[in-house]
């Protein structure tokens, strides 16, 4: 093995020590008065020289294995020290010796043990913040001073549709294409102040964010810039639907008694003696009066059910008696509108586990619609049939696939029931807003009809409570189909 360069100093050292020692004698027996010695040694050099170079062998190798020694330990060292500063704590010195090398050796030990502990502790305090960060509902993302991602957490990815891998390092805006954040950031960073804004996102989904920047401080200065995101899409949209309903509750009252209030002052400015006129004049009053009253019954009773305060009285009902009555109820009506009223009802229809009045309701309001939006010479038909909730959920307009992992999550059986009408119809781009409050089609038509706009919202509560499932279609001058379902009772039960 070659000798390091510390061993080779020592060796060095040894042979220098001993040729100069050696030196020493040679001269000191040269120059001594003793001639009969000097001249003996004169004749034995060659014996001198071999003797010289054997002890000046003996002391390289003695200086070499002291040399070892003292290396080996501080080699090894180094490559512990070198190995630790990558990173690799697993290295340790072998049985480290008494001396104060072997000293340095179990310092060195200890301390990788506490290195290897601390940065433990700290990977787990990493690992722990960041599953904090990534569970939380709130998007976190922080930059550097350079506009630079440092870290960005997965909620932040999903509302900014932002890659959750690799960002870490890349530039704000390779990663969130948006430039009102960017501008957001920059100014915290400039002004190393807490700023929020409120902004309108589209990833391609639409949101409303709300955009908390604050500084991320370094010993003096900003160093980054953190940014909270919070998602308040749902609470700006609740604000503008509650918005949107006051507006509509105060308009609906407005005009019953806007008219109202103009045919009274009218009555009370002399048309009450004008008897001709005073009688129409008070049959309006009345007609506005009892839209008032039904518009008040239907907030009231709606505002029930969306509150969940409505109590079901449940029981085993049956619905050719149910269709029945609610039917004999506009038999009147539909002659007087040249309608054909029709049912159309299997005769093994089981009896349903619902509210018999509740049921009514839903009746009265779907038959209501039905003969309102429908003209002369037309038809409103109520059917009812045994289906699965499997069947039911399928678009009509979708063939029913014998899917086989479908069917098997068909288990419970239902009734629906149909209104349908050949009427008016309603337009495509309204149907899916077709239920909501006050929402309607025609307003002035359906005010005129005497219509609250609340009847579709009531219906889908009312059906929800049930547990059923309310289905509308539509085609424009064609005609309207209202299907909602309902639980069958159980089998041995009697109709109350
Ligand atoms: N059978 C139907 N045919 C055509 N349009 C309908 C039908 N049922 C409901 N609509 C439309 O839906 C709107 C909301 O219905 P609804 O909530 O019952 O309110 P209202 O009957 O008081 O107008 C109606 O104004 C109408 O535009
Ligand atoms: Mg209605």
């Amino acid at each position: 093995m070659i000798p390091g360069k510390l061993e080779q100093k020592l060796i060095a050292t040894y042979l220098l020590l001993v040729a100069g020692i050696a030196v020493a004698v040679g001269l000191t027996v040269l120059t001594s008065p003793d001639t009969a010695l000097v001249e003996r040694l004169k004749e034995s050099w060659l014996t001198l020289v071999i003797w010289g170079l054997l002890a000046l062998a003996a002391a390289a190798v003695l200086g070499f294995l002291f040399a070892r020694q003292v290396t080996q330990p501080i080699l090894e060292m180094t490559t512990a020290a070198y190995r630790m500063a990558e990173g690799d704590f697993s290295c340790k010195m072998s049985a480290p010796s008494s001396d104060e090398i072997g000293q340095l050796g179990r310092a060195l030990n200890l301390m990788a043990k506490r290195l290897e502990d601390r940065l433990a502790e700290l990977e787990g305090e990493r690992a722990k913040g960041a599953a904090i960060l990534d569970s939380m509902v709130e998007g976190v993302v922080a930059v550097d001073g350079a506009n630079r991602i440092l870290f960005i957490n997965a909620s932040a990815c999903r509302l900014l549709n932002a890659p959750s891998v690799a960002a870490d390092g890349r530039p704000f805006l390779e990663v969130i294409r948006n430039k009102e954040m960017l501008d957001l950031l920059n100014h915290t960073l400039k002004e190393g102040a807490f700023a929020q804004q409120e902004l309108q996102i589209f990833t391609p989904v639409q949101r409303v964010l709300q955009v908390h920047a604050s500084a991320l401080k370094g010993r003096e200065r900003t160093s980054g810039a953190m940014l909270v995101l919070h998602d308040v899409t749902e609470l700006r949209r609740l604000e503008m639907v509650r918005t949107e309903f006051v507006a509509n509750v105060s308009h609906e009252l407005r005009t019953p008694l806007t008219s109202i209030k103009g045919y009274l002052e009218t009555l009370l400015e002399g048309g009450l003696e004008d008897r001709e006129h005073a009688r129409p004049f008070l049959e309006v009053i009345h007609k506005h009066t009892e839209r008032l009253g039904r518009l008040l019954d239907d907030l009231l009773d709606l505002s029930n059910l969306e509150l969940g305060k409505a109590t079901l009285h449940w029981c085993p009902t049956s619905l050719a008696e149910v269709i029945e009555s609610s039917m004999a109820i506009y038999g009147l009506q539909a002659n007087k509108l040249g309608i054909d009223l029709r049912v159309v009802l299997p005769n093994n229809l089981p009896l349903v586990l619902a509210d018999r009045d509740r049921l009514v309701q839903i009746l009265i309001n779907l038959l209501d619609n039905g003969l309102k939006f429908t003209p002369s010479g037309g038809t409103v038909t109520v059917t009812a049939r045994l289906v699965s909730s499997f069947e039911f959920r399928v678009p009509s307009s979708e063939p029913k696939t014998r899917n086989s992992k479908l069917e098997t999550a068909s288990v419970s059986e239902l009734v629906e029931i149909a209104v349908e009408d050949t009427g008016v119809g309603i337009p495509s781009q309204d149907l899916p807003r077709i239920t909501e409050r006050f929402y309607r089609v025609d307003r002035a038509r359906s005010r005129d009809l005497g219509g609250t706009g609340l009847g579709l919202a009531i219906v889908k509560h009312l059906v929800k409570a049930h547990g059923g499932e309310l289905a509308i279609e539509s085609q424009l001058n064609q005609g309207t189909t209202v299907r909602f379902t309902l639980p069958i009772a159980p089998p041995d039960s009697e109709a109350t």
